[in-house]
């Protein structure tokens, strides 16, 4: 097992724009970090100069203490499992998983005992004797995983490793790949563009865009502490909603107005907010309710007309027209609005973020939440994206 430190690392493929701008990161040992991103963000690109399978522009990368910029790949000691099962299609899945330790002259005894212990891990006793073309999906990855992990590396690095296969089967193997990370306590780093996958899976979340970290850290701070609109939109599901508004300073008193609507806000959190700045208010569907009778202090309302209710289950998402921007709401199943009517909505304001147009960046965090987060990269210079439905 081995920390991973990554300090100033850049890339560009064959003289081309940068990939990755220099980038520094701090991986833990033992720790299961996943990278998340949209496609493109240089999410491979990280992970395979990680392997060694992709050189290295600038900056350093170390494993472990050593600086690995100019070590094969084979001898980083680390192990890789990707999209497609990359299984030898002739050979068992027992020939498969002691590929690795056949070819390091390892006594048969030893590979039959490794072989035997992963395949326990993964529930493929079973199929030891089974050809990859007559196993799901959902097998042949835990295959690839097991022979991955035969070699006991230093490193387990997964590349969108659920991504072929359906819903069911991709939970199923997600809490597998957790409840090896906690046995084993080997350091893995997870690809994935799937928030959810991130969420339920890693310690740590380094969140990416256009080849920089946008934010990291764990799970909960990006939830709820999105420090940029990108991370606000990127995380959570059903999507942020988000409201244009334009902030009024009367007096001492601050409001934002809304589709010509007027919210105070009161408390040092919004101290920094100046008169006629530009601003979207975000707040998630889970934490937008139909109104209760009697106004609650520290909440705010707005009326929206339900155009669409969609039951998941025990819930319902709810669309709303307000005035003319979309916003959803997680509905209690049993406690559904009527269709086409207009309905009073609230919302605590704790649970408001607001975010300046212009910076993209929150600015209504108390302080003492700001210095909670891990932060890696400047403001993004890049203009035209939005928060929302970016996945
Ligand atoms: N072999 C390559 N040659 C040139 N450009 C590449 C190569 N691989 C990836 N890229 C480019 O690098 C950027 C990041 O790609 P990648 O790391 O695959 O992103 P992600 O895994 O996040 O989808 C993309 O713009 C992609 O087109
Ligand atoms: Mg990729």
């Amino acid at each position: 097992m081995a920390k991973i430190v990554c300090r100033g690392l850049t890339k560009r493929y064959d003289g081309g724009p940068p990939v990755l701008h220099p980038l520094d990161m701090d991986i833990d040992d033992g720790e299961f970090v996943v990278l998340l991103g949209p496609s493109g963000c240089g999410k491979s690109t990280m992970l395979r100069m990680i392997a060694g399978l992709e050189s290295i522009t600038g900056g350093d990368l170390a494993i472990g203490d050593v600086i690995v910029n100019n070590l094969p790949a084979r001898e980083r000691n680390v192990a890789m499992v990707f999209q497609n099962y990359a299984l030898y299609p002739h050979m068992t899945v027992y020939d498969n998983v002691a590929f690795g330790l056949r070819r390091l002259k390892v006594p048969a005894a030893e590979i039959d005992r490794r072989v035997r212990e992963v395949a326990a891990m993964l529930n493929l006793d079973a199929l030891l004797d089974r050809k990859p073309r007559s196993m799901s999906g959902g097998q042949q990855q835990r295959a690839a995983i097991a022979r991955a992990m035969i070699k006991t590396p230093q490193v387990f690095l997964f590349d969108e490793p659920l991504s072929n296969l359906d819903a069911k089967l991709r939970a199923q193997l997600r809490g597998d790949i957790k409840r090896l990370h906690q046995r084993l306590k080997t350091t893995t780093v997870y690809v994935t563009h799937d928030q959810l996958e991130a969420m339920t899976l890693a310690d740590r979340v380094i969140l990416m865009r256009g080849g920089q970290i946008e934010q990291a850290g764990t799970p909960s701070d990006l939830y709820h502490f999105p420090q940029t609109l990108f991370a606000a939109g990127f995380i959570g599901t059903p999507a942020m909603n988000f409201i244009d508004a334009v902030v009024q300073r009367v007096g001492d008193a601050c409001f934002v107005e809304a589709q010509g609507q007027r919210w105070p806000l009161a408390g040092p959190r919004f101290a920094a907010l100046h008169h006629g700045q530009a601003v979207k208010l975000a707040i998630r569907p889970n934490y937008l309710k139909v109104a209760s009778a009697a106004e609650e202090p520290g909440t705010l309302r707005l009326q929206g007309k339900v155009e669409l209710i969609e039951l998941l289950g025990a819930e319902a998402l709810v669309t709303l027209d307000f005035s003319g921007e979309r916003l959803a709401a997680l509905v209690p199943a049993g406690d559904l609005p009527e269709l086409d009517n207009v309905v009073t909505f609230q919302f605590k304001v704790a649970d408001l973020h607001i975010f300046d147009v212009q910076t993209e960046r929150n600015v209504s965090f108390p302080v003492h939440q700001n210095t909670r987060i891990t932060f890696a990269s400047p403001a993004h210079q890049e203009t035209g994206v939005q928060g929302a439905a970016l996945h």
